[in-house]
């Protein structure tokens, strides 16, 4: 997992919860770096899930929903890190269509060794997507995160279900999305 994306962990920890916090799951997790990760590196992912665990055991929360919390910051803060993916976009549906074989295959020519999921989406009709998330990683919550973030992103009204497949390692998760349309 690129460390940008634990660093952008640490910081939300930081500023939603507290400095102190933060030291404290660094502390108490077995991190390769001690958790000085920097935006290029590449981690373990479990590290992050070591990191996820720590901060559900000191606040209570339990980890699915802090990484849905985290993917919703996530979303905003790539937002602001690399907003020429964002630029011409104008709707949830749009920017997800282009997720797989756009915005990630950018990622992966700035980051080659990126480990990135796989997307297939569909819509049977223009007000509902069906989209479908496989990894090697368990990051389904993230993923649902993310998707939030967007959807707070382009400020719609838009009703999410989510199915998790059986799999053997990592995840595949159906996420169908549909528009509510005002009568
Ligand atoms: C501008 C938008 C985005 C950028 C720049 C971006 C970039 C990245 C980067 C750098 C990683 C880490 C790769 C690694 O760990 O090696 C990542 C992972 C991931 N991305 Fe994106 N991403 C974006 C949008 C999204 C959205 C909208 C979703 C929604 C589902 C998403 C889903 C994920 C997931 C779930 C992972 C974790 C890895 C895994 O599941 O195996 N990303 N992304």
């Amino acid at each position: 997992m690129k460390g940008v994306v634990f660093r952008e962990f640490i910081d939300m920890v930081e500023s939603s919860f507290s400095p102190e916090i933060a030291d404290s799951i660094i502390e108490l997790s077995d991190l390769s770096t001690g958790g000085a990760y920097t935006s290029v590196g590449t981690y373990d992912h479990r590290e992050i899930i070591q990191l996820v665990s720590r901060l559900s055991e000191r606040t209570g929360i339990a980890v699915p929903d802090l990484l849905r919390a985290f993917g919703n910051h996530l979303l905003g803060r790539f937002a602001a890190l690399y907003p020429s993916h964002f630029i011409g976009r104008n709707s949830t549906f749009d920017f997800l269509s282009i997720l797989d074989n756009k915005i990630h295959v950018e990622v992966k020519k700035l980051y080659p060794d990126a480990e990135l999921p796989v997307f297939d989406h569909s819509s049977p009709d223009p007000n509902v997507m069906a989209f479908v998330y496989r990894s090697k990683r368990p990051f389904a919550d993230l993923a649902e995160g993310l998707i939030r973030g967007c959807i707070a992103y382009f400020n719609e009204n838009i009703d999410m279900q989510r199915e998790d497949y059986p799999c053997e390692e990592g995840a595949h998760t159906r996420f169908m999305l549909r528009k509510m349309v005002n009568v």
